[in-house]
């Protein structure tokens, strides 16, 4: 099987030299139209995968999906001899990445394979023992290949709290795993060669790393100071064009919008007969002051994806819903299921709405903003059908409340101890 040059057209099977004794080995999968469950791929993907050649030895870095292994071991066979393998080098255990590794250990007993120290807890329950032994590695540990170094970079939560980076010294090559990738398949392999993948990218960042912009901001704080002439990722393009781009686009896009000295509340609400509304506008009334800007959003009809910017930047969310057969509104789970995509985490919120006779839908919507992470230091508010003077009142203390906790001025509970037996 014929090893091309990077400017070489690449028939369907050859493996590719990436760098100095660094082939691309990985598979193409252009029919792929979704990935994940949750992510549309209009043009594939790729698994890539990795063959680092040194002086004692070579290195695998990656498999593919299980389904793609015979294309992967045509590639590595073309490159190196298993009994040369003296390590396997897993940036991210999820299948699409490790999916050959079980056969890859068979057929390579003399490596030893390498995953991050977090990682060890997952190995198990993604391999059921098929991995074998292996070396948990932190930041800084390197793998020495002879003349030449393979050095690792935690990079937990992008996006399994597994993942990291595996960086070839001399080379200034990053194996970044998942970070920096596109699910864009074009054989052409580099990001100058192929076509115009900057959807992919983006909306790649949007999907899988965007909830995740604190770790991003942490994984550029051990990426950014080193030389860097060429991203390896593990899905889509090879970025050796402008590789620094890449960095500051994500440097950019996981960073907040600077703080203005002002708290943001959202109240979103739906409401059939205008009760769930009363209610969403006296809260709105009570928390809006000089320090708090409230917005007021009625969900029906609303498209979610704008709102997530807005949600990603206000500090605390508040949802109102009838309950309608023992339920919230679908409107308001297709919003609270759509949070996954941003980070959320510490924020305030809160939920409220009228009921006819059961009225579950502010505990479950409270119960679902607690396992978004946001905080819910305040009971929620129920009006049974049309709220009274009470309920309103109600509202309005929920609103005056949330506001104070927005301005950290709240007052800290007193909880009686008797109270609880
Ligand atoms: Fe490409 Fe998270 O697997």
């Amino acid at each position: 099987m014929a090893v091309l040059t990077p400017d070489t057209p690449v028939p369907h099977a050859a493996a590719r030299v990436i760098a100095r004794d660094v082939h691309w080995i990985g598979a193409l999968d252009p029919e792929l139209r979704r990935f994940d469950l949750l992510l549309d791929s209009a043009h594939g993907t790729t698994y890539n995968a990795y063959c680092v050649r040194g002086s004692a030895g070579v290195s695998i870095v990656d498999t593919v999906k299980e389904t793609f292994a015979d294309e992967f071991f045509r590639r590595l066979e073309s490159v190196a001899d298993y009994d040369e393998i003296r390590a396997i080098v897993l940036n991210h255990l999820e299948p699409d990445h490790s999916g050959a590794l079980p056969e890859l250990r068979r057929r390579a007993p003399k490596a030893r394979l390498y995953v991050s120290s977090r990682a060890q807890m997952m190995l198990k329950g993604v391999l059921h023992g098929t991995a074998g032994e292996f070396t948990a590695v932190q930041t800084g540990d390197h793998l020495d290949l002879g003349d030449r170094r393979l050095r690792f970079l935690q990079t937990p939560y992008l996006h399994w709290p597994d993942t990291q980076c595996t960086y070839l010294e001399g080379d200034a090559l990053l194996f970044s795993g998942d970070i920096f990738g596109s699910h864009y398949c074009d054989a052409r392999l580099f990001n100058d060669a192929v076509g115009s993948f900057r959807a992919a990218f983006e909306q790649y960042y949007a999907c899988i790393m965007r909830p995740f912009a604190r770790e991003v901001r942490q994984a550029l704080a051990l990426i950014e100071p080193l030389p860097l002439r060429l991203i390896a990722p593990a899905h889509g393009p090879i970025l050796r064009d402008a590789p620094a781009y890449y960095l500051s686009r994500y440097r950019e896009l996981s960073t907040p919008s600077p703080a203005t000295g002002e708290h943001t509340l959202l109240v979103f609400y739906l409401s059939a007969y205008g009760n769930t509304r009363r209610m969403a506008e006296e809260l709105a009334r009570a928390a809006a002051s000089d320090e708090v800007r409230v917005e007021l959003i009625d969900l029906d009809g609303a498209a979610i994806a704008p709102l997530l910017e807005r949600i990603e930047r206000a500090d605390a969310i508040a949802c109102g819903s009838p309950t309608i057969n023992g339920d919230a509104v679908k409107a308001v789970w297709d919003l609270l299921s759509s949070l996954t995509c941003i980070d959320v985490r510490g924020k305030i919120g809160a939920a409220f709405g009228s009921y006819g006779w059961s009225g579950e839908a502010v505990r479950m919507i409270e119960e679902r903003l607690r396992g978004l992470k946001l905080r819910t230091p305040l009971p929620g508010v129920r009006a049974r059908l049309t709220p009274g003077s009470d309920e309103l009142a109600a509202c309005r203390s929920l609103g005056h409340d949330l506001a104070l906790h927005l301005c950290g001025r709240a007052e800290h509970r007193t909880i009686d101890m008797a109270s609880l037996a």
